[in-house]
């Protein structure tokens, strides 16, 4: 084996959970590229089928799968489709959330419908899924690797309604370092990344706003918003054996914004 295998993933099999999206596609493709088998799950089935497709046209082993992950028996079928079609299961990366730009509101008005709804996107979402996807890894013995998308909002407020977001996010990294405490035992590990501003459908209105993209930009040292293609690397490396003592941490992806606050 040589030092770089470390880095690759041969012989893994890889669940992303929102692997439709903008950037859980991009990480679908980039743990493929690493050798991976993977599984592409979302609500949205053609586009996990799409992003299954693309991969699949570069010679990688994929599946693609329609669930909706805050429903539990619907993470209990994707986890058996990819043990059925894969033989195992090693990583799970939880790429859905978002919502924050679509429901923005002062904080002491913040409704809940809209409350209740962002929790369940990005905290049930990833809760339900890691939680069907952990009881296999248990269950094969193995350990494994599970890969949350946190957000600097976790740990840094930002004047634009912005409740429900943080509190979910700060959920997802709280629950990182929960999860890494308690199923070390387990050889699983759990990481999360932290990035800023993805450019993405999702906030694509909020950075069409020149003013707020320039304010946004004005405190990231390397002066720019992030692309997906910035997410797929660490996550890689996390769910990676190059990455095996690292369990609990929230790796920021943010262009060094977090060193400035
Ligand atoms: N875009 C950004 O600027 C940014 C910044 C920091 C963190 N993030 C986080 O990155 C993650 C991905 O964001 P994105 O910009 O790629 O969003 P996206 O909307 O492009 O991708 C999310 C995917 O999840 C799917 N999905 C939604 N609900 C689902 C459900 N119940 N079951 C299964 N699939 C479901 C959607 O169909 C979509 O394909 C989110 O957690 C988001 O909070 C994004």
């Amino acid at each position: 084996m040589s030092y770089l295998d470390r880095f690759g993933l041969e012989g893994k099999v890889a669940l992303v959970s929102g692997g439709g999206g903008a950037i859980g596609s991009a990480i679908a493709g980039a743990l493929a590229a690493a050798g991976a088998r993977v599984v592409v799950a979302d609500v949205t089935e053609e586009r996990a089928q799409a992003a299954a497709e693309a991969i699949r046209a570069t010679g990688a082993d994929v599946l693609g799968l329609g669930a909706d992950v805050t429903q539990e028996a619907d993470c209990e079928r994707i986890v058996a489709a990819t043990v059925e079609r894969f033989g195992r299961l090693d990583i799970i990366v939880n790429a859905v959330g978002g919502g924050a730009g679509k429901v923005l509101f002062d904080a002491q008005e913040y409704p809940r419908d809209a409350w209740d709804w962002i929790m369940e996107l990005n905290v049930r979402s990833t809760l339900l899924a890691t939680q069907a996807a952990v009881r296999e890894m248990i269950r094969e013995g193995h350990g494994g690797a599970v890969v949350n998308i946190s957000s600097v909002r976790a740990d840094l407020g930002i004047n634009a309604g912005y409740s429900a977001y943080v509190a979910a996010k700060g959920a997802i990294s709280s629950l990182t370092r929960q999860w890494a405490t308690e199923w070390a035992k387990h050889g699983i590990r759990v990481n999360a990344i932290r990035p800023t501003f993805v450019d993405t459908p999702q906030v694509a209105m909020l950075l069409g706003d020149p003013a707020f993209k320039a304010g946004i930009v004005s405190r990231i040292p390397l002066g720019r918003v992030g692309d997906t293609d910035d997410m797929t690397g660490p996550v890689v490396f996390l769910a990676s054996d190059a990455a095996a003592f690292i369990t609990g941490q929230v790796l920021g992806v943010d262009g060094g914004l977090t060193a400035t606050q």
